[in-house]
């Protein structure tokens, strides 16, 4: 151990020296140069967003994800004010609090969609539906979506008179996944579309870490891995059969791949969604911070800070976190839980990525809660345990979580450097030695404690 100074393994945020400033700076420049450039980036903008912007993602989207069914046309994309404000904006839209049956969660699930979920007045209607290895458990879901229908008053009358509204609302993160580092497999992706017009269901992905992928092996190059594994929202566009609404929406963000304080993102659906997207009240969101980012686009320094700031930095930190556990927690128990990696051919290489990785605990152990609040008081060591992934509001999750997800603890590369990630694990090392030999209490007063101040702190700033 080299120093006492805290470490944050829980902070899904990008390191400050990863912030494109310069690019921005110089975007801002150009922006700001003239009456001609200033005047459209300064006054209300479309309530879409910038045409050119529009252009500049559906075509970057194109390049990365290489549909099936050919080239994303602006018209199904859309720019938002990020991925968290849009979620909510998406349910204005598209549920009711009567008509809307229920929301499916992968569970763990990303703790700030909970409350955001809630905000559009869907409170008590949230569900978890476990993940495996493959992703989302379909079978799960079958079996109580058709029964919350069967149950359901087959009346309900809906509130709000809106050319769309979903029976149910289906929430995943199928790439890279917060927390779970899991990516869903093509089969499920198929099954979940085909399931979500089974049921007149709306399925809503986080696609946020997506870009953010490199090989597996470490001497692997990056081209082996070939295109991103399709969105369900590509496979919705591809699989025939599909509504003029569409089944899916992508939601996705800048702020893991510029910054948060852009407070930027897009979606894309079918052009229809996206039109009526285009209803919800107050402009386009983020404007100005937009039209810096269309410039970025523009002169190409967007798709260069992902290449080669980005995707390198955060590859040999995954490498760094990915060697430590091996070397100093397996020996002791703990399991690393990244799923099954995805494949896009036979040839290409297996795909990691995003910011996150799941660990989970021996079954003897106290609780994930007992072990992050001893990381805090004698290590200062912050991890994301289990329990806060949980779906909220739902008995079902809280229980399952006891004996899955709840044993073990989400881990971020993002926040910090090589050497600080690797002391990270070395000090959770002593944390589970110390559950080994016996000395961590289980606290439940202390958990308690600590979990409240991980809400006020960490968790109403982080993500
Ligand atoms: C799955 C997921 N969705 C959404 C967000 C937040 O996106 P934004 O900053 O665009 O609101 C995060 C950030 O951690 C995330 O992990």
């Amino acid at each position: 151990m080299t120093s006492n100074q805290p470490i944050n393994l829980l902070l899904g945020w990008p390191t400050p020296a990863l912030h494109p400033d310069r690019s921005l700076h110089s975007a801002a420049t150009v922006v700001l140069a003239d009456n001609e450039t200033s005047t459209p980036a300064l006054r209300y903008g479309p309530q879409l967003g910038r045409e050119a912007l529009r252009q500049g993602v559906a075509s970057w989207l194109t390049d990365i994800y290489r549909p099936t069914s050919g080239d994303i046309a602006s018209s199904r994309v859309g720019i938002s004010g990020g991925a968290s404000v849009n979620l909510t904006n998406i349910l204005l839209r598209f549920s009711d609090p009567i008509y809307t049956r229920r929301v499916w969660m992968i569970e763990p699930t990303y703790f700030m969609a909970c409350p955001m979920i809630e905000d559009a007045g869907l409170t008590g209607k949230l569900r978890g539906v476990p993940e495996d290895e493959e992703g989302l458990d379909i079978e799960f879901l079958r079996n109580a979506i058709s029964k919350a229908d069967a149950d359901g008053d087959s009346e309900a009358k809906p509130i709000k008179n809106y050319p769309k509204l979903f029976r149910h609302i289906i929430y995943a993160v199928p790439t890279f996944s917060n927390p779970s580092g899991k990516i869903m497999s093509l089969c499920r992706r198929e099954e979940l579309v085909r399931l979500a017009r089974e049921y007149d269901a709306l399925v809503i992905t986080d696609d946020v870490y997506d870009a953010l992928s490199w090989p597996t092996d470490e001497t692997a190059s990056l081209e082996s891995v070939g295109p991103l594994p399709p969105r369900i929202v590509d496979i919705d566009r591809a699989l025939t059969g599909g509504s003029e609404w569409g089944n899916s929406v992508s939601n996705g963000s800048f702020s893991k791949i510029i910054a948060p304080g852009m407070r930027v993102g897009w979606f894309e659906g079918t052009p229809k969604f996206v039109e009526n997207m285009g209803k919800v009240s107050g402009g386009c969101i983020g404007h100005f911070s937009s039209s810096l980012i269309s410039q970025m686009i523009t002169t190409g320094e967007f798709t260069k800070h992902i290449e080669n700031v980005l995707i390198p930095t955060y590859r040999k930190r995954y490498n760094a976190m990915v060697a430590a556990i091996n070397k100093y927690l397996v020996p002791l128990g703990v399991k690393l839980n990244a799923g099954s990696s995805y494949q896009s051919s036979e040839d290409s290489a297996k795909i990691a990525g995003g910011y996150f990785l799941y660990i989970t605990f021996p079954d003897a152990f106290p609780s994930a809660d007992a072990l992050a609040t001893w990381a805090k008081t004698t290590q200062a060591l912050t991890i994301a345990p289990g329990s806060i992934f949980t779906v909220r509001g739902d008995e079902g999750s809280d229980r399952r979580s006891h004996k899955t997800f709840g044993r073990g603890a989400r881990l971020s590369w993002a926040w910090n450097e090589e050497d600080v990630i690797v002391e990270g694990i070395q000090r959770l090392a002593l944390v589970v030695q110390d559950a080994l030999d016996g000395k961590v209490q289980q606290d439940e007063a202390g958990a308690q404690t600590f979990l409240a101040a991980m809400a006020r702190i960490d968790i109403a700033t982080t993500a």
